[in-house]
């Protein structure tokens, strides 16, 4: 059941072409349909990407209890009433990782919220306990039965200094939307310094937060009042990992693709990568025009919390490498499990050596072939959509729309309109 994709590929020839435009921003997006709860009036969302995760977290915010109306493509406006439910919706939260931002909301203004451990990516293990550990620290009683977390801080959470041993990005956000509401000051440390938790501070600001050192990894909030949405409306910032698939999309396959209503300067990890394996990128101030090279020269990558090489574009470069002429390293710092799909790549021909759960090495140049693939999850589900369009032959992409359509607003329909030879089918419809 569910869709696929079947996928033509170019064969190695450098054939796309044309204007592809970049959507909002789905880890910014999530976070700030969360940082509604914190809000005593009616508040708009605009720019947000039309994606499975973004219904499910509207879904979840409904499910407690908030009207969400949705005015057009990309706008949305949130009321959240007094009496929101304070258990997030089970079925859709367990199998969402991201659901777990709301619990820092609800518990900053309701006192109160009980919410399933989340699922997501298969990509390793992806423990809460920098969450529960947070919330304690607060103030917070936290007991798990049954695979259900409860944590109540019946006379609200305090302002406290905490140091994360992880530089979590939803960790920070989470603490970040609590302490807004909390009694005091709140002193986050090692804090995650990504553009999302920037485009979050900045909308919380806005809206009557008092937050400094957002995007630095001392993050200061002084809590105590709801925020005020009317006059105030949330415009999503540019994905830059829809970006960046397209730009090493481009770097593979692309006469000159033009990626627009993107920010080059989140991107700069990825971009000087690809300078120094030889691709021609030209940036401008929102646009990113970006050649494919004759050659192609091997590089190594590590991936590293920002500003460095981001994990969710980690797969699409391994694709991008066994392309290159020689040997590369990919070291996976942030999850392991993370490179187990380069299995299916070595399965299309690729020469992928594995050499512990963190860490592979590519030789190129190897010709792909097409072949039936499972997409394993969202990122991983893009790469393989990345190496069928460079490999020889029809690939078959089970799994679209749990995983790929989770995070990319219609991906099929940008490819076509750039020379991608991609269809979609709806096993359902059989
Ligand atoms: C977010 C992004 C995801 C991206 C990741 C890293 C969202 C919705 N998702 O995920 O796309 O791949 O950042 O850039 O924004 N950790 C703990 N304890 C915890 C929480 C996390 O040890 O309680 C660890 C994780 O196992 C991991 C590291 O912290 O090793 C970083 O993960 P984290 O930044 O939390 O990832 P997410 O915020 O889940």
């Amino acid at each position: 059941m569910g869709n696929t994709f079947i996928i033509n590929g170019f064969g190695g020839e450098r054939k796309l072409r044309g204007e592809v435009k970049i959507t909002g921003a789905k880890n910014a997006a999530l976070k700030a349909i969360a940082a509604t709860v914190l809000f005593g009036d009616k508040v708009t969302l605009e720019n947000i990407p039309e994606i499975d995760d973004v219904f499910r977290m509207f879904e979840l915010l409904k499910g407690m209890g908030a009207e969400v109306e949705h005015r057009k493509a990309g706008s949305y406006s949130v009321v959240v009433p007094r009496n929101l439910a304070t258990e997030l919706p089970f079925e859709i939260a367990k199998r969402m990782r991201a659901s777990i931002v709301f619990t820092g909301p609800i518990l900053a203004r309701f006192g109160e919220v009980s919410f399933p451990h989340p699922g997501g990516c298969l990509i390793g293990s992806r423990p809460v306990d920098l969450f529960m550990e947070g919330f304690e620290k607060m103030g917070a009683k936290v007991a798990l039965k049954d695979n259900k977390y409860t944590v109540v801080a019946k006379n609200g959470l305090k302002g406290t200094e905490f140091f994360l041993k992880n530089q979590s990005v939803t960790v920070t956000e989470t603490f970040m939307m609590a302490a807004v509401c909390a009694k005091g000051t709140t002193v986050i440390k090692n804090a995650a310094m990504e553009p999302e938790i920037v485009d979050l501070a900045q909308f919380l600001i806005k809206c009557g937060a008092k937050i400094t050192g957002a995007g630095t990894p001392t993050i200061t909030i002084k809590g105590g009042k709801l925020l005020v949405g009317k006059g105030h409306p949330y415009k999503t910032m540019p994905d830059r990992i829809d970006a960046g698939s397209f730009l090493i999309l481009g770097a593979l396959a692309a006469k000159e693709l033009r990626i627009t209503n993107c920010n080059p300067i989140h991107l700069e990890a990825v971009i000087e990568s690809l300078r120094t394996a030889g691709v021609d990128v030209e940036t401008k101030k929102t646009e990113i025009i970006v050649r494919a090279p004759a050659t192609i020269k091997p590089i190594d990558i590590k991936t590293h919390e920002y500003p460095g090489f981001p994990t969710d574009l980690q797969a699409p470069m391994t694709v991008f490498l066994t392309q290159a002429d020689g040997e590369s390293k990919v070291f996976e710092t942030i999850f392991e499990g993370r490179l187990n799909f380069t299995e299916a790549l070595a399965a299309m021909g690729a020469q992928i050596t594995m050499m512990d759960p963190h860490r592979v090495l590519v030789r190129g140049k190897s010709e792909l072939r097409g072949r039936k693939l499972t997409s394993p999850d969202l990122r991983a589900g893009l790469a393989f959509v990345i190496a069928a369009i460079v490999a020889k032959g029809e690939s078959v992409i089970h799994n679209v729309d749990t995983t790929i359509d989770r995070g990319y607003e219609d991906v099929d329909n940008r490819l076509r309109a750039i020379g991608v030879d991609i269809k979609r089918i709806d096993q359902s419809e059989f």
